[in-house]
């Protein structure tokens, strides 16, 4: 249904309803995602400038959330602190109002996870049965973390990690996919033509260059997982290319003519997504 606002510009589910955004890291598509997903279903924003905020002078978070509750019905945010939530959750429960995750540091992105799965979905017509090979970083890149756990929900998923040793999903979230599902999990330090030519799949992350601590030879990494059209060659005939973006090195432009590219449409599929989510906690 949120598909069809492309011909009909908008739908006045939240008439009335305001949402804030308030990202305290760097956003371009899940910030205007969200902001354009509120705007085509009828609610008012407020895209708080979190530079020229109280948080400037000191004020808390918990403050500030308080604060943006007494004027919104929903709150999305993006904050760099892994569990901050969590932590939120005692003062969210105080207020009527719904704090959504836009991503915690190098923690979770779960509104990405479940606009990755429906891209999934729509490409490939189903997320059972199929091996999704995850690329790049990690160990920081937050939508590997919950893309994974969410796959691991579907039937008869395979999952294989490739990275550098330094960037290899972490261990903890692994074991908690084998403990909770039937999902198998593969661990790879480099992309082979074998694991292209049975992938579904293929999903690539940026070097979080800004999650770094300075002790890891990055230059050295980088180097070690460039995709281009041409290391596409082994991949399966029906698979896709996926990418939450930004990208950076990683993948080439050649790609992007590929017939495996799907990232710039996983994108518009991000706003219907959102337009779901946003409805369901706010209408
Ligand atoms: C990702 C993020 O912020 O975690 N981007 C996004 O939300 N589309 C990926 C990234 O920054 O690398």
């Amino acid at each position: 249904m949120m598909k069809k606002v492309q011909l009909e510009g908008r739908l006045n589910l939240l008439n009335g309803k305001v949402l804030a955004l308030l990202f305290f890291e760097p956003s371009t598509r899940t910030c205007c995602s969200f902001h354009a997903a509120a705007l085509r279903l009828g609610a008012g924003v407020i895209p708080v400038d979190v530079m020229s905020s109280s948080t400037k002078k000191g004020e808390s978070l918990q403050d500030t959330l308080r604060t943006l509750a007494c004027f919104c019905n929903g709150i999305v945010m993006r904050h760099p602190e892994k569990g901050v939530f969590d932590r939120m959750i005692p003062y969210m429960n105080e207020t009527n109002v719904s704090l959504i995750s836009g991503g915690d540091g190098a923690g979770e992105h779960p509104t990405q996870a479940l606009l990755d799965i429906f891209t999934i979905m729509q490409e490939l017509g189903s997320a059972d049965n199929i091996t999704v090979t995850m690329c790049g970083d990690l160990r920081y890149g937050r939508t590997v973390h919950s893309l994974s756990y969410v796959l691991s929900l579907f039937t008869n998923v395979t999952i294989n990690y490739v990275a550098p040793e330094e960037l290899q999903m972490p261990q903890h979230l692994a074991d908690q996919i084998a403990k909770e599902s039937s999902t198998t999990q593969h661990f790879y330090s480099a992309l082979s033509d074998e694991i292209l030519a049975s992938t579904d799949v293929l999903y690539l992350t940026r070097l979080q260059r800004e999650r770094f601590c300075g002790t890891e030879n990055v230059d050295e990494i980088i180097s070690s997982y460039v995709i281009t059209a041409e290391t596409l060659k082994p991949l399966k005939s029906t698979g896709i290319v996926m990418h939450p973006l930004p990208r950076v090195q990683e993948l080439d432009e050649s790609v992007d003519s590929h017939r495996s590219c799907v990232y710039f449409k996983q994108m518009e599929y991000g706003m219907y997504m959102r337009m779901a989510l946003l409805y369901a906690v706010l209408g």
